[in-house]
C-alpha cells in the first residue's frame, strides 16, 4: 500500500490533514450532486416521506437573506457554486471564495456549461451524470477565486450579503473569520452563517472549538458589530452510494452589521 495512503473523504485522516478532502475527485463528484442534483437524480426511490424536504440546502440557506435587490455578495466556502449563482438572482455582483482549486474549478466550469461527473452507486456501479445551472441562473455576474477564509486578500471590500453555509466547524481558526466579518459585510449589510456544528479535531484543534453552544460562541463574537435577526434549522442531505446518505440539520443565524 502507498504511504500516505489516499483519504478516504468520510474517515478523515487524524489532524493535521495529510490530503484536503475537499480536493478529492469524490467528493467534487459529491458536491456537483449535493448542489446540482435534481430530487430524481439524489433521492432513492421510494424516498422515506420527508427525506425530500433536505434537498436544495443551497437554495435555502440564501433563502435565509431579507428579499430584495443588492450590489455585492460574498459567498464564503462556495465549494462548486450554487450558492453563490443563487446569490446572484438579486446581487449584481457575486464572488465565491473556496479553499479547494477543484471545487473552484468546478464552480467556474458550470457558469460556461455542463459539467460531466460519476455518481457512485455501489461497488463497480457508477452512473455518468451531468451538472447543469438550473433554469434562471446565470454565471455572469458571478466570479470565483481559490482563497482561505481565515486570512482573506486585504483588498476584497465590503458586501451587502456574506453568506458562509457549512464553513465554520471546517476551519482551523474560525475565530480569524469571525474577526474579519464586520469589515466584510457594510453597515445594514447581512450575513447568514449556516454550520451543522460538527466540530471534530481532525479539522478544528479542540481549544479553539466553541467553549459551549456554538450560537452563544456565535452571540460572544459577532453581537458587538451585528444584531441576531432570527435563527432556525435546514436539512441537508449528502449521497455517498444509492444507499448510504449524511442526513445533517446546519443551525441557521441571519445577522445585520451594525451601524458605525
Ligand atoms: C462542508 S463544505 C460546505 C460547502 C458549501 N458551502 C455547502 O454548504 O455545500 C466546506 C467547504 O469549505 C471549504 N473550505 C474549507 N476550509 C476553507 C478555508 N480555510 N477557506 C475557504 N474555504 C474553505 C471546503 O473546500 C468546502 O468547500
Amino acid at each position: 500500500m502507498p504511504w500516505p495512503p489516499a483519504a478516504d473523504p468520510h474517515e478523515p485522516p487524524s489532524f493535521p490533514l495529510l490530503v484536503n478532502p475537499y480536493e478529492t475527485d469524490r467528493l467534487l463528484a459529491e458536491y456537483l450532486l449535493f448542489h446540482y442534483g435534481t430530487a430524481a437524480e439524489v433521492l432513492p426511490p421510494n424516498s422515506p416521506q420527508g427525506m425530500g424536504a433536505a434537498v436544495d440546502f443551497a437554495v435555502r440557506t440564501v433563502g435565509h437573506f431579507t428579499a430584495g435587490p443588492v450590489v455585492r455578495a460574498l459567498d464564503l466556502g462556495c465549494a462548486v457554486g450554487r450558492s453563490s449563482y443563487e446569490l446572484g438572482l438579486t446581487s449584481q455582483q457575486v464572488l465565491g471564495i473556496d479553499f479547494s482549486q477543484n471545487f473552484v474549478r468546478a464552480a467556474q466550469g458550470i457558469g460556461a456549461g455542463p459539467v460531466r461527473y460519476i455518481r457512485q452507486d455501489e461497488g463497480h456501479l457508477r452512473t455518468q451524470m451531468t451538472a447543469n445551472l438550473p433554469p434562471g441562473l446565470e454565471g455572469k455576474q458571478v466570479s470565483f477565486e481559490a482563497g482561505d477564509a481565515m486570512n482573506l486578500r486585504s483588498d476584497l471590500g465590503a458586501f451587502d450579503r456574506v453568506h458562509a453555509a457549512n464553513l465554520l466547524c471546517r476551519l482551523s481558526e474560525p475565530l480569524k473569520l469571525l474577526q474579519r466579518l464586520p469589515e466584510l459585510v457594510k453597515p445594514g449589510g447581512e450575513l447568514v452563517l449556516a454550520t451543522p456544528c460538527t466540530w471534530l479535531e481532525e479539522y478544528t484543534p479542540p481549544d479553539n472549538w466553541p467553549p459551549g453552544g456554538t450560537l452563544e460562541w456565535l452571540k460572544l463574537n459577532l453581537e458587538p458589530s451585528f444584531e441576531l435577526l432570527r435563527q432556525g434549522d435546514e436539512p441537508f442531505l449528502i449521497r455517498e452510494t444509492a444507499r448510504k446518505y449524511q442526513w445533517t440539520r446546519s443551525q441557521v443565524s441571519v445577522w445585520r452589521r451594525k451601524s458605525g
